[in-house]
């Protein structure tokens, strides 16, 4: 039997490596799981509604009151105007990535993507048939270089996407990054893709500003997001996407046909969070995974592993240039074998890697699992 198009998906990098990590009953840093307790109030939400018969399909927009509840935290957190009707709920931030990218991009469409990335979107804008221009940015600071982003635009380009904090080099897009985006969004007609699932892992004194609270990218950004980090919930499969009404109402009959809607319950339980939870909750998950990436952060520097105090999300990209083989992945392999820690190697993460040697680290994990794995890491290397 032929396969077709699906041949050319393959099973993520992260997969293989959690595979590998649990054949060797290693430390998983490979998987970008939240290892936060889920917040009772999300439990608890999730519970009532299950109890009391909330176990249908729901909207192909998601509930009504999520998607409002969404829109006022947005709104709170990011002094924007964003409505109910500007508010898609999908199987997570991947399902909102994968039904706004299906009606805004065709096949042959161009989108420009920054390296290091985040593998999915890659995954699914080939899914979709489009091209990948790439444009690679570097440690410590992943600066964009704009005038290469200007010489990479065609008439065949349609998007830019950004990860915003990035997953995997914690950057945090700053005004002026985000403004000069808005500008060349702007000339040339395209649409800006702003994931924004990290957007509470923020260190030190740096701010988030989210894509839709720049004037010029208001009309043209689709952000997505979702609660699988931030209540720890990657299984519920809950996420969203904000932007203008006229994609939301496109995207909903994706959502419909793919998926025809997320859990029910569980929208309810993420409701109750996004109703219930303090601002507090947000700060600590914060103040918590600062204290997690300067733990691992000082332990990679000390084992030779050098590694940058980065600004948001929660992952490290580490040198592993001192570990043996030739290519990110035997040198991944290596440690995991060497030490017990499984990551990612940084070829997941770049179209062409030059000649870095990087891995991932994911520092969100209970801190007496992080100080066993900085432990061996101590021991072993
Ligand atoms: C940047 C980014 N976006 C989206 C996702 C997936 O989100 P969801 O579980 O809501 O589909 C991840 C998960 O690692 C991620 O790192």
């Amino acid at each position: 039997m032929n396969i077709g198009q699906t041949t050319k998906i393959e099973q993520s990098e992260i997969r293989s490596m959690t595979h590998l990590c649990d054949m060797e009953n290693g430390i998983n840093m490979a998987q970008g799981l939240c290892d936060l307790d889920v917040p009772h109030e999300v439990l608890q939400g999730a519970q009532d509604a299950l109890r009391e018969g909330e176990n249908f399909y729901s909207s192909s927009y998601g509930i009504p009151e999520l998607r409002s509840e969404i829109a006022t935290k947005q709104n709170t957190f990011h002094k924007l105007n964003i409505k109910q009707e500007n508010v898609l709920v999908s199987t997570g931030a991947t399902g909102a990535f994968y039904t706004t990218a299906k009606v805004i991009l065709a096949p042959e469409d161009e989108v420009i993507v920054f390296e290091p990335y985040y593998g999915y979107h890659v995954s699914t804008l080939l899914s979709l048939g489009c091209k990948i221009k790439f444009i690679a940015t570097s440690p410590p600071e992943y600066n964009i270089n704009f005038n290469k982003l200007n010489d990479l635009i065609s008439p065949h380009t349609k998007a830019i996407l950004i990860c915003n904090p990035s997953n995997p080099s914690g950057k945090v897009y700053t005004k002026k990054e985000l403004e000069t985006l808005g500008q060349i969004v702007t000339q040339y007609n395209l649409t800006l893709f702003s994931d924004e699932m990290y957007e509470h892992f923020i260190y030190d004194d740096t701010s988030f500003i989210s894509a839709l609270s720049i004037e010029s990218l208001q009309e043209s950004a689709v952000v997505v997001s979702g609660f699988s980090k931030i209540y720890s919930v990657t299984g519920w499969r809950v996420g969203y996407a904000i932007t203008s009404k006229h994609v939301i109402e496109a995207a909903s009959h994706v959502n419909d046909l793919i998926y025809l809607c997320p859990p029910t319950p569980l929208q309810y339980g993420v409701l109750q969070g996004l109703k219930k939870l303090p601002l507090a909750y947000y700060k600590n998950v914060a103040i918590d995974h600062q204290q997690k990436r300067d733990k691992l952060v000082k332990t990679l520097n000390e084992v030779g592993l050098k590694a940058n105090s980065i600004k948001g999300a929660y992952y490290i990209l580490a040198d592993i240039s001192k570990i043996k083989g030739d290519t990110t992945e035997e040198k991944a392999i290596n440690l995991l074998k060497l030490t017990g820690v499984a990551t990612v190697p940084g070829k997941a993460f770049y179209n062409n890697m030059g000649d870095l040697h990087l891995t991932r680290f994911c520092f969100s994990k209970k801190h007496e699992e992080l100080d066993e794995a900085c432990q061996r890491l101590k021991k072993f290397l």
